[in-house]
């Protein structure tokens, strides 16, 4: 017997329906991004309570994405799963950033702890399971740096071929390494994120290169699991707020998506707050909020330390516009020297997170000092990358003329007296 399929392709704009096995993610009716959209009283019906199915599963093949497998891709057959064990990170509480941060508690979702040590893992997983699915030959991003990583990783493990297209000299050397050794085309091109991006979807139109970018609403599904698995790890108790720094604007989206669909699933008796923060050098998504999202707007994103979030013209700006909206969200912006201060406030608190990850931190410390977030709130706080990937981020920093929480190793004649002198 067949079972008829959960899971739909639409547009968010017009509501066009399309095909799922289909490799173009732009509406053909009227442009817009595509998501894929699940029949939440069907998947109730067929899997039945499955916050019991969660609780039980410890982690289905060591996965923290599958472990949700009936609320990711309920049509896809396990068989088809391209995982490496991505996900099940941890969700970490420290008086010391609860100190920082200047409310009740501030938790870290430490989305660094995946394989290729990025967020990226999760849409991956599930995006790249569904390029197998259909059969794709060929697949392709854009990145800043843990996109390609990831999509990399994931090829590779799936044998497809894979095309990473870069802005030349704008990602860290970590984030370069990693394409280049799981053995994709890397192309790095003299332009920044948002020429990669337009070439990109140039590239993919036709549809005979499979697009692994976090346009390809597959992606997003994967995504998703990150705030299943906090809200599931804090016992199905929603935070006060969550909050997560903004780039291409996948990751926020992914968020609310999942939240919206575990309260209608009833596995959540509320929803949360969300905060999106972006960096100074690239705030075009901060700059429509203040507007009341009137319009909108593209910057020429320029240098900064939170390199991955460079970003002047987020793709999935309106899926994430219509999620701060829906949530009675707000979005803040921070400059680098805040991220970097976050950053090593984190990181001396023995949780060990990239400089993009440090811009959602020093947000949520501001959105306290503000008053918009409450000294008496619970909150997470998505920590996207591993400190491991910019560790030249922390290197400058830990230097002499480096930031205010400096830790510079101290370079000694090789005598017990010389030690003995810099202990004290
Ligand atoms: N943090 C990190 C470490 C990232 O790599 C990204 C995005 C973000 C935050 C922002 O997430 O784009 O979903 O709003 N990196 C992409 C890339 C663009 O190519 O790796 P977003």
């Amino acid at each position: 017997m067949t079972t008829s399929p959960i899971s739909s392709l639409r547009c968010i704009a017009c509501g066009t329906q399309h095909e799922v096995t289909t490799a173009r993610f732009a509406c053909q009716s009227c442009g817009d991004l595509l998501a894929v959209e699940h029949d939440l009283d069907a998947l109730k019906q067929r899997f039945g309570d499955l916050k019991q199915r969660f609780d039980q599963r410890a982690s289905a093949f060591g996965s923290g994405v599958w472990r949700y497998h009936e609320m990711i891709l309920p049509d896809l057959p396990a068989a088809s799963i391209v995982t490496l064990n991505e996900g099940s990170t941890g969700l970490y509480s420290r008086p010391a950033i609860d100190a920082f941060v200047g409310c009740k508690r501030a938790q870290i979702k430490h989305e660094g702890e995946n394989p290729t040590l990025s967020f990226k893992d999760r849409g991956m997983t599930a995006g790249v399971s569904w390029a197998k699915h259909v059969k794709a030959r060929r697949v392709a991003c854009a990145s800043t740096g843990d996109t390609s990583a990831a999509m990399a990783a994931y090829a590779a493990s799936a044998d497809v071929p894979g095309v990473v297209l870069l802005p030349h000299e704008k990602v860290s050397l970590e984030q370069l390494a990693q394409p280049i050794s799981y053995g994709a085309r890397v192309l790095a091109l003299q332009t920044d994120f948002d020429g990669c991006m337009r070439l990109v979807k140039q590239l993919t139109e036709s549809g005979e290169i499979y697009l692994l970018n976090s346009m390809n609403p597959f992606r997003i599904e994967g995504q998703k699991a990150i705030g299943i698995e906090a809200v599931h790890q804090r016992g199905w108790k929603v935070p006060d707020w969550f909050v997560i720094p903004v780039g291409n604007a996948g990751n926020i989206s992914a968020l609310g998506k999942g939240l919206r669909e575990l309260h209608a699933l009833g596995l959540i008796d509320r929803l949360p707050r969300l905060a999106g923060i972006q960096v100074a050098a690239a705030d075009p998504f901060y700059r429509a909020y203040k507007n009341d999202f009137a319009q909108r707007q593209a910057v020429v994103a320029q240098p900064t330390v939170a390199s991955a979030i460079r970003i002047g013209d987020p793709v999935s700006y309106d899926k994430a516009r219509k999620v701060v909206q829906g949530f009675d969200g707000v979005v803040g912006v921070v400059d680098d020297q805040a991220a970097l201060d976050a950053k090593a406030s984190c990181d001396a608190a023995g949780v060990h997170i990239c400089p993009n990850s440090g811009v959602a931190l020093a947000g949520a410390r501001q959105l306290v000092k503000d008053g918009v977030i409450g000294k008496d709130q619970e909150i997470v706080v998505i920590a996207t990358a591993h400190g491991a990937k910019f560790s030249q981020a922390a290197i400058d920093y830990h230097s002499h003329d480096g930031g205010p929480l400096h830790n510079t190793p101290r370079v000694l004649p090789a005598e017990l007296t010389a030690i003995h002198g810099a202990l004290g």
